[in-house]
């Protein structure tokens, strides 16, 4: 594969190289540089540079940039290091796959009907149909500005308008179905439009292209809001909402980079002249949206509502955050009383009122801390070493070692001064990084198909295994079909019936069929082939699934298995494992034991 050199450029600028070595070795500062022992040739006295763009071994005379470090250091190729990298950085690869090409145009017409469609919400805003809309909006402190500005409209009331406006211009249901603006029911049959009666935000992505819509009812009345569904366009878990307009706002360097929960919340930030607000799409913020934050400022800060599920949210977001920081990427967190999001306080107390609210915000590891000790005014030695292991356990999440290091000691310092007696019971000591993509061995192409076989087969094992799953490095057949799946989960609610045939049937509405069979061809061990049912054997499947993956990835899975158990006894909370942690503590019984997957049932 060509890659061009700007791309390749790019990727050197995004990664840093020393936060790539120090994975490797241990980083010692010298001046502005970095010294460490030599990853390539046994040495006990450091010389091996590390510069801001290149490394050179005074020793053994390795030299070369980021990328030929990920070579040389994990045996990948050049194609095979640039992607891991690009990965790292939130860069698209440039791909020629035809498929990705053919979704490519079909995602150009996609947008093309979307813009048909905003023009004519927009209009519909201003026509007396859309009246009551208008009025809500004005009642929400909106001005005429601030509206024309995010291109909010109204829906009409979905009977059958849109198709009959835009009949003149060629556009078919099934286009809006697949622009994702009318429902569909199990045999694919169109069956109206998803939204109605509601004012339309426009969803657009960094560049600015419009790629979806949220909708809100007006006044009470469920749900508040309905956001369009997964689609050749738009994916919740890459974009945000605003990120267009804040990417441009922050030229100014008085502006910060904001997150905040709602819709309406960047909206009132944005009129008060906070112009740099994003919002997530209705999903928790996930690891792939900090990467696209990340692109944009060192440190986005993150600002939740004040009340309990604004707590979890931060804690959530904590927690994704923390393998992925590094000196250049962090996060601050700002917190609001508990009554408050940015839109109530901004208009009960205007800018200022936010301004004083920003002023406040914490780095990420003070948040943690807060969070993690809520709760615990007068602790007892067997809370104290609980927090003190889940503090440990936090820092160990961090992937940059150094930091790591400096995290602990961070949070330990905290703990010895909030609990000035210190706590009783040593809890056991931190490990190392978690490393989450570990070297591939032999068979492992083969079992990583079958990883994803089984998820294709039972798709309901894939919350439980999401995460584990997204982390893993596939090839690009393997890797497009799991974004699919991972879109597909995105849009599944919380109580629907996760099946196969849903899955299958969604998946072949996105272009993926011939990827799916072709993964399910393969071999399929034997209890995940049998029919779905009973709960033993669901069991069974989420077993098989992590035996599966720890012999990919066998230290990577020992060290987050280790951690998660470490992780579970200390919870006073749990009387007992929790189910998934179960499955895989087995699972890695049978790895350690050599046992072949087949023996499973
Ligand atoms: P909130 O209910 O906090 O939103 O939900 P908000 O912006 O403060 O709402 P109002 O208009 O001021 O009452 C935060 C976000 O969660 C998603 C939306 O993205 C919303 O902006 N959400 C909320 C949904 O997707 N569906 C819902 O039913 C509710
Ligand atoms: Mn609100």
């Amino acid at each position: 594969m060509a890659l061009d050199s700007a791309f390749l450029d790019e990727v050197r600028a995004r990664v840093p190289i020393a936060s790539v070595i120090g994975r490797r070795t241990k980083l010692t500062r010298s001046g502005r540089n970095w010294k460490a022992c030599c990853p390539f040739h046994g040495e006990k006295t450091p010389s091996f540079y590390v510069y801001d763009d290149h490394f050179h071994c005074f020793g053994c005379g390795a030299h070369g940039d980021v990328i030929s470090f990920v070579m040389q250091s994990e045996g990948r190729s050049f194609p095979e290091a640039v992607e891991q990298l690009a990965g790292e950085a939130g860069l698209e690869m440039p791909r020629q796959d035809p498929r990705t090409e053919a979704r490519a145009r079909e995602a150009k017409s996609l947008g093309e009907v979307l813009e048909a469609v905003q023009a004519i919400y927009r209009r519909k805003l201003h026509q007396p149909e859309g009246r009551e809309g208008l009025a809500y909006l004005r009642k929400r402190g909106l001005s005429d500005e601030t509206i024309e500005a995010f291109g909010l409209g109204w829906s009409g009331d979905g009977r059958g308008g849109l198709l009959e406006e835009l009949r003149g211009q060629n556009v078919t249901p099934g286009q809006l179905m697949q622009a994702g603006l009318m429902r569909v029911d199990e045999r694919g049959e169109v069956r109206g439009e998803l939204f109605f009666s509601r004012v339309m935000f426009p969803i657009r992505d960094r560049r600015g292209r419009l790629i979806s819509f949220g909708g809100r009812i007006l006044g009470d009345g469920q749900p508040k809001y309905v956001n369009g569904p997964e689609t050749a366009l738009f994916s919740k878990r890459r974009n945000l909402f605003n990120l267009d307009l804040a990417r441009q706002a922050l030229r100014d360097p008085k502006q910060s980079l904001l997150v905040v929960e709602g819709y309406m919340d960047v909206i009132a930030l944005y009129q008060a002249g906070f112009r740099a607000a994003v919002a997530p799409l209705g999903t928790a913020l996930g690891a792939e949206q900090l990467e696209a934050l990340w692109r944009e400022a060192e440190q986005p800060i993150i600002c939740l509502d004040g009340d309990a599920a604004g707590s979890r949210a931060a804690l959530r977001a904590a927690e994704t955050a923390l393998p992925l920081v590094s000196p250049e990427r962090s996060l601050r967190f700002c917190r609001l009383d508990a009554q408050d999001d940015p839109d109530s306080l901004i208009r009960r107390e205007g800018p200022e009122g936010m301004r004083r609210a920003l002023a406040s915000a914490v780095p990420l590891a003070d948040e943690l801390f807060g969070l993690m000790s809520a709760g615990m005014p007068d602790p007892s030695p067997e809370q104290r070493a609980a927090l003190r292991a889940r503090l440990e356990a936090a820092a160990a999440l961090i992937g940059d070692r150094n930091l790591a290091g400096e995290y602990r000691r961070t949070l330990l310092d905290r703990f010895f001064s909030a609990f000035r007696k210190g706590g009783k019971g040593k809890p056991p000591s931190a490990r190392g990084p978690i490393v989450p993509r570990g070297a591939l061995e032999d068979g492992a192409a083969e079992r990583l198909k079958i990883l994803t076989a089984i998820l294709l087969a039972h798709p309901d094992v894939l919350p439980d295994v999401e995460q584990a799953y997204s982390l893993l490095e596939l090839p690009p057949d393997l890797d497009e079909l799991r974004g699919g799946l991972l879109d597909w989960l995105a849009e599944q609610p919380p109580t629907a019936p996760m099946t196969q045939s849903g899955c299958l049937d969604w998946l072949a509405q996105h272009g993926l069929e011939e990827a799916a069979q072709a993964a399910l061809e393969g071999k399929l061990p034997r209890v995940a082939r049998r029919e779905a049912g009973e709960d033993l054997l669901a069991v069974n499947v989420r077993q098989q699934w992590w035996h599966f993956y720890g012999l990919v990835n066998f230290p990577a899975f020992e060290a987050e298995v280790m951690q998660d158990m470490r992780r579970a006894l200390l919870d006073p909370s749990l009387d007992r494992f929790p189910e998934g942690l179960n499955a895989r503590m087995q699972a890695l019984e049978k790895v350690r034991r050599g046992e072949s997957v087949e023996d499973d049932d």
